[in-house]
């Protein structure tokens, strides 16, 4: 199906990419940060209106704030971690619509008002999920290692680093170089028949 030079990318992007427990002493520089969202931002969105949000809890101080906040299965391995990002997602993405959508500025007036709110919401959840994909992607392609959680009191990450509300997050990822021999054994996967159907 693929040309050989295709493997490296495969392997790195899916197929021996693994999910990071735990991470060697080595901290990303702030440019390799930079260089993940340059990647990201390029993924597609609805009406590119790229709604995803990421803080990069970098500083022992910083992360010591999201502590509380997390399921007890997830505190040593965030402690440990050389940081993490908190995917989240902005509720006003649609006021910088015709910065970013700039042949159909009007596309704004379908997300404004408080009955568009719900709309909005799932707007915004779904585009910075899948943001949230591109920078797993993006950042195993620039040799990082990703351990995403989903294991936490999001209203208490909410009113801990976005009070205001305009922000919510959605999932967090401990970001860094992966120690390989913490791997837990790669678990199945469903086969095609499994979750597909073509019609
Ligand atoms: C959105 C998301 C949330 C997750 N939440 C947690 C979590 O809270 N704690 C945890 O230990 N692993 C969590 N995981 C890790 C998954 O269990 C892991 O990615 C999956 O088993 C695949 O592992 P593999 O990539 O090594 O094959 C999460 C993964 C994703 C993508």
């Amino acid at each position: 199906m693929t040309a050989a030079s295709d493997d490296l990318v495969l392997d790195t992007v899916f197929r021996t990419a693994r999910t990071a427990n735990a991470f060697v002493d080595r901290v990303p520089a702030d440019v390799q940060l930079i260089a993940v969202f340059d990647l990201l931002r390029m993924g597609p969105t609805s009406a590119n209106t790229q709604p995803g949000r990421f803080v990069f809890l970098k500083s022992r101080e910083a992360r010591e704030r999201l502590i509380p906040a997390l399921a007890p299965g997830n505190v040593d391995k965030t402690r440990r971690a050389p940081m993490t990002v908190i995917v989240a997602h902005d509720l006003r993405f649609h006021e910088l619509i015709p910065r970013v959508f700039p042949h159909f500025p009007r596309m704004q007036d379908m997300f404004t008002g408080d009955d568009k709110r719900a709309l909005r919401e799932v707007t915004a959840l779904r585009n910075g999920s899948l943001q949230g994909a591109y920078f797993i992607v993006a950042a195993r392609l620039l040799g990082l290692d990703c351990g995403p959680m989903s294991g936490f009191d999001n209203a208490r990450v909410d009113a801990e680093f976005f009070p205001d509300g305009r922000f919510k997050s959605n999932f967090l990822i401990n970001l860094g170089y992966a120690d390989a021999a913490a791997a837990m054994p790669r678990s199945p996967r469903l086969d095609f028949g499994d979750a597909c159907r073509i019609l």
